[in-house]
């Protein structure tokens, strides 16, 4: 910065770049466009067309016909891709979630239907138990620890089923050690090559997963259970970069930051460390605190939400998981970018 020297005020003056309209478009360094935005959307064995989410205004539980509907717009606005949550009906509930591995299950037939429709529509699943579990944990219980090396056993039958289906992505959320390179392995020999691997990599055990959890009805099954035992400490940065390298050396195709804001060191790190694909997760409760405050007149919800976004992108993501994302879509139609 020799240079500058004796170039400060009054001969600098930081604010002529921002003057005008034209100059700060020049300027800008990040932006959002729909290319970046991978959608999150629930699914249920239901009749009823939709179903809003309490603690998510705005978010839905669609029946399997008006989630090939709602993924018709998401395509048409854009959108590259669809990630899909399965709300299994408590009955199909096990302590080992053998519903996950049935080829039949719901999550399987809503991506088979989805894809029917909407074949360029990238379609991306969480692995992980949860959803179909009595305990809701992501992993099977023995003694009240989850187990890792049987989980993983299961994670990958689930993975065989989803790729079965036709998902393009598969997302393990669950946090098994080896479960990547076990998918990964799993995967190439039933020639699934061509599926990628979106690892959750360092997904922290949040608070902010409150409302998923009420999404897909696991958070009664939890009970007051946590899931420390396998999700990251908060307080922790360097074991991000630790699993992130871990997951590449598996085979992961791309890998993700969970939750978010809270998170964005963690995304910055993770990104000029790697240089893979990184992806991030606005949670559920990032979302619900937002949406909350913005139906109230708190806060500008339109400004926020893009704001929140652009700062993802700065952060240096390449794609982000929001709620938001059709609504978003339709804000960047509207304004032309
Ligand atoms: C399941 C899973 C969770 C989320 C995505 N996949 C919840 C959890 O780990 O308890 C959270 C998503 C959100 O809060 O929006 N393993």
């Amino acid at each position: 910065m020799a240079e500058h020297q004796g170039g400060a005020f009054p001969r600098i003056r930081m604010r002529r770049n921002r003057r005008d309209d034209w100059s700060r478009r020049l300027m800008r360094e990040a932006r959002v466009t729909v290319d970046d935005l991978i959608w999150p959307v629930f699914v249920k064995e239901t009749d009823v067309a939709e179903e809003e989410i309490a603690s998510m205004p705005g978010v839905f539980r669609y029946s399997i016909s008006r989630l090939v509907e709602a993924a018709g717009e998401a395509a048409a606005l854009g959108i590259p891709a669809l990630a899909i949550f399965p709300v299994i009906d408590p009955s199909l509930k096990t302590p080992g979630g053998d519903e996950a591995a049935n080829p039949n299950n719901l999550i399987c037939r809503a991506v088979k239907a989805v894809k029917k429709a909407h074949p360029d529509l990238g379609i991306i699943c969480d692995v992980a138990l949860d959803p179909f579990t009595s305990h809701g944990q992501d992993g099977i219980l023995r003694d009240g620890y989850v187990v890792n090396d049987e989980s993983v056993e299961m994670l990958v039958k689930q993975s065989l089923v989803q790729a079965a289906a036709g998902c393009d992505v598969i997302a393990p959320s669950d946090m098994m050690d080896g479960r990547v390179g076990a998918i990964r392995d799993a995967l190439d020999s039933h020639g699934h090559e061509a599926v990628r691997i979106l690892s959750y990599a360092a997904k922290y055990a949040s608070a902010y997963y409150g409302p998923f959890r009420d999404a897909v009805g696991s958070a009664t099954n939890l009970g007051g259970g946590d899931k420390r035992t396998y999700q990251m400490d908060p307080a922790n940065g360097d074991e991000a970069l630790r699993e992130v390298a871990l997951d590449l050396q598996e085979g992961a195709d791309m890998v993700m930051v969970k939750p978010g804001l809270p998170y964005l060191d963690i995304v910055h790190r993770v990104k000029t460390e790697f240089r893979v694909p990184t992806y991030v997760y606005q949670v559920s409760g990032e979302y619900a605190m937002l949406r909350g405050a913005g139906d109230r007149g708190w806060l500008d919800w339109e400004r926020v939400i893009m704001e929140s976004l652009l700062c993802f992108k700065r952060a240096g993501a390449d794609g982000i998981l929001t709620y938001a994302a059709v609504e978003v879509a339709r804000m960047l139609k509207d304004s032309g970018a």
